[in-house]
């Protein structure tokens, strides 16, 4: 009897869990908040509510149900709502779209899912790129592979491009002064990580010239001298 019992609360634990996913909708609204910072962010603001007057950053997100369709394929003649769909030559899925979607409907319930939490400890002009150009640009000004979200240049000049955009193209003018989001002590901590990425990249130290590497070595051989007198002695005969 109390075995029935257990079995039909477990039972009904089951379907309560399932039903609860369901109400969440298909999406995950935590990988929605992730991609929304990286990828949506710098136009839209923290809780798409728009970050400036210039039009890039002037439209504030409603989730509705044209969501999947407006994200996907772009709003048409728009420079700056573009395609982010794969299928339309986009970064995103159809899965990231719909994680996209249930994070945006978090906004609506009244109960926002945070955003991933910037690391503090971090130089402030990286955590500016991180949510203003990254999503574009890709880390560290490389790009993301895709036409579009092009590399930014060794010699260009970061402060003046992002203060005023690039008319006719995707490239927003970030200045408050052109009715963007960034203040100019902003651009120019930017600017400043920016130069960092022309430094040669840092030389790869030879696992055995630093200490730890040498320590490492030594373990690795030590470990594999102890697999082989294992084996030795497993596979040995024994002398009779
Ligand atoms: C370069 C700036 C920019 C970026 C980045 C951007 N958008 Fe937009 N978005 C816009 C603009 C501008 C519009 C309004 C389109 C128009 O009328 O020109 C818009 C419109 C929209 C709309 C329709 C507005 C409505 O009525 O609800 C949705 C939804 C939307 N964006 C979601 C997103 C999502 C999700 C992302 C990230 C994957 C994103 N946007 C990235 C600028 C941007
Ligand atoms: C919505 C996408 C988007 C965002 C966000 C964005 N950019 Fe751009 N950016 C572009 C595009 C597209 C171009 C190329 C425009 C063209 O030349 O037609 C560009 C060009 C540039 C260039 C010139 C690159 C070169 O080598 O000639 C610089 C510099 C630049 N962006 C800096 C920034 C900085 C800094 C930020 C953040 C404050 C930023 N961008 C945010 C899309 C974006």
């Amino acid at each position: 009897m109390a075995k029935r019992a257990l079995i039909v609360a477990l039972l009904a634990l089951v379907v309560l869990g399932g039903a609860v996913v369901l109400a969440h909708g298909d999406g995950d609204p935590a990988h929605g908040a992730a991609l929304y910072a990286e990828n949506c962010l710098a136009c839209h603001g923290p809780t798409g509510e728009s970050r400036g007057t210039h039009k890039a950053f002037s439209t504030a997100i409603r989730y509705d149900t044209n969501f999947e369709a407006v994200v996907a394929q772009g709003v048409a003649g728009s420079r700056y709502m573009f395609a982010w769909g794969q299928e339309y030559g986009g970064p995103l899925s159809a899965e990231d779209i719909l994680d996209l979607r249930a994070y945006a409907q978090t906004w609506q319930e009244g109960t926002p899912e945070l955003l991933p939490v910037q690391d503090d400890s971090a130089d402030p002009g990286a955590r500016l790129y991180a949510t203003n150009c990254a999503g574009c640009h890709g880390s560290q000004g490389a790009g993301r592979s895709l036409p579009g979200f092009p590399p930014i240049g060794k010699y260009v000049d970061v402060l003046a491009v992002a203060r005023r955009g690039i008319p006719d193209s995707a490239m927003p003018p970030f200045a408050e002064a052109y009715g963007g989001p960034l203040s100019e002590a902003d651009l120019s901590a930017i600017a400043a990580y920016a130069r960092t990425w022309e430094q040669p990249a840092p030389m790869v130290v030879a696992a055995a010239n630093s200490p730890q590497g040498a320590g490492m070595l030594i373990l690795l051989i030590g470990l594999g001298a102890i697999a082989v007198v294992a084996l030795w002695a497993l596979t040995a005969q024994p002398i009779d």
